[in-house]
């Protein structure tokens, strides 16, 4: 059975970067900036990214390619009889989960995009956003209803497949966040008192750092990129050997960095323009933004514009968690696709029920202290993505040999031995180390680190 390509090269990058822009950039970045340091985590987070996520990007991408295969055959073609083929299952299970409650979000979404246009979010004081966000979210039936809607888009276009699903979406909806960003950005940057906003997010004060903010920002370079769970691997299986991998993951990394960077410079002038506080938590989008949008002239269509663009960058990464277990469920097999997109998207859904819930009539219920949503996103986000990218790269140095991955690299690209060597070993040693300290959560340890420089 052939294997479905991407079409263009430029095709592939939109749309690993669609995995990689998330609900991770635009809605917890925001949130653990403003909470954990501005500028200062800004720049561990960027730190994190090129020195740990790059690394294990291309790695993923390196197997992906070289594999032609989905998740779970992948790491069998390279370890026949050995259970490393397990990475490809906890990362199929990973995004299964994952994507239960991340369509919760996405149901939120898309309430607040009804919400605005129907001219319910008008002329609200500011505790009164909080309390509508707390309402809203607490609705079983209209709640429900809009995370099937989430799904079902998400559906409706991997069914469609790879090129004329996931790629044709991609290239329209990425560019399209682009302009959806610039012109928010720039409403933003020219509030009066914006610098106090821009300053928060650019200047560094280190002495806002904690352990904690460190360990999140090493979470969340992982997290955004989509690393750990095999989606990546999934995504570069459709790659012919003509596509410069070294560029392709440079480019996605540059892009994450930059919706980051614009999601924190449309979110904080306002904030700080308006006199409210950049700390208020996962809220700070649905309660926070609302209030400083319906400060400024023609807010509600800039806060539309807003939840356009989040729509967008929430759903180019649901269609990568869904692809990932429709590829590991047809292997290759076209006939399958739709069919396959349709039981394990509603599936999916089925699952996320209760998380939906869990803001509502089943707040009540907690497990280890958590709401079941809280569980979920602790298990993924802390657990299960971690160990993911820890096997990665253990896996690749260990059962790739060392002129494979040169060879792999090489194809399509001019990058030099040198080049090589660096993401080899950085790959090899510091990623699996940093994630090792993560996993043990030394905060000890990093505590007395930061108070060297304080
Ligand atoms: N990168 C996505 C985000 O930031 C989340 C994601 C993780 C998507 C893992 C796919 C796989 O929202």
């Amino acid at each position: 059975m052939s294997q479905e390509q991407w079409k263009s090269k430029i095709g592939f990058i939109f749309a690993a970067a669609g995995s990689a822009i998330g609900l991770g950039a635009i809605w917890k970045f925001p949130y653990i900036a403003g909470t954990g340091g501005g500028g200062a985590f800004f720049l561990i987070f960027l730190f994190f990214t090129v020195l740990l996520g790059a690394p294990l990007l291309l790695g993923e991408f390196v197997v992906g390619r070289r594999a032609q295969s989905d998740a779970v055959t992948a790491y069998k073609k390279f370890a026949p009889n050995s259970s490393w083929s397990l990475i490809g299952k906890l990362g199929i299970v990973t995004c299964f989960i994952l994507l239960s409650f991340y369509s919760v979000v996405g149901g939120w979404i898309i309430i607040y995009l009804f919400e605005a246009i129907r001219g319910g979010l008008n002329g609200l004081s500011q505790d009164q956003y909080g309390a509508l966000f707390g309402e809203l979210i607490a609705k079983p039936w209209s709640t429900l209803l809009a995370q099937l809607v989430f799904m079902l888009m998400a559906i409706v276009v991997v069914a469609k497949g790879v090129q004329k699903g996931i790629e044709k979406a991609s290239k329209i909806m990425i560019p399209a966040l682009f302009i959806l960003f610039l012109i928010l950005v720039i409403r933003s940057v020219t509030l009066d008192q914006s610098i106090e906003g821009i300053e928060f997010l650019l200047v560094p004060d280190f002495t806002k750092l904690t352990s904690e903010s460190i360990l999140l920002a090493l979470g969340q370079a992982f997290f955004t990129l989509s690393l750990g769970v095999s989606v990546m691997v999934t995504y570069a299986s459709y790659l012919p050997k003509t596509q410069n991998l070294p560029f392709s993951a440079i480019s996605i990394i540059v892009i994450n960095i930059l919706v980051a960077l614009l999601a924190g410079l449309a979110i904080f002038p306002g904030v700080f323009s308006f006199g409210m506080e950049p700390d208020a938590g996962p809220v700070l989008i649905f309660a926070v933004l609302p209030a400083v949008f319906s400060q400024m002239q023609f807010g509600v269509i800039f806060f539309i514009n807003f939840l356009l663009l989040f729509l967008f960058a929430a759903l180019t990464s649901a269609f990568s968690m869904l692809e990932i277990f429709v590829a590991a469920t047809t292997k290759h097999d076209k006939t399958k696709r739709k069919k396959r997109a349709w039981t394990l998207g509603l599936l999916i859904f089925v699952l996320g029920i209760p998380s939906c819930l869990s803001y509502g009539v089943l707040s009540d219920v907690l497990v280890f202290d958590k709401t079941i949503f809280d569980l979920f996103d602790f298990t993924v986000s802390n657990v299960l993505m971690p160990l993911g990218a820890l096997l990665i790269s253990i896996f690749v140095p260990l059962k790739i040999s060392k002129s494979a991955l040169y060879e792999e690299i090489s194809l399509g690209s001019k990058s030099g031995k040198m080049f090589f060597n660096v993401w080899y070993y950085l790959l090899k040693y510091v990623t699996p180390i940093a994630i090792v300290i993560v996993f043990l959560d030394v905060l000890g340890f990093l505590d007395k680190m930061i108070s060297l420089f304080k």
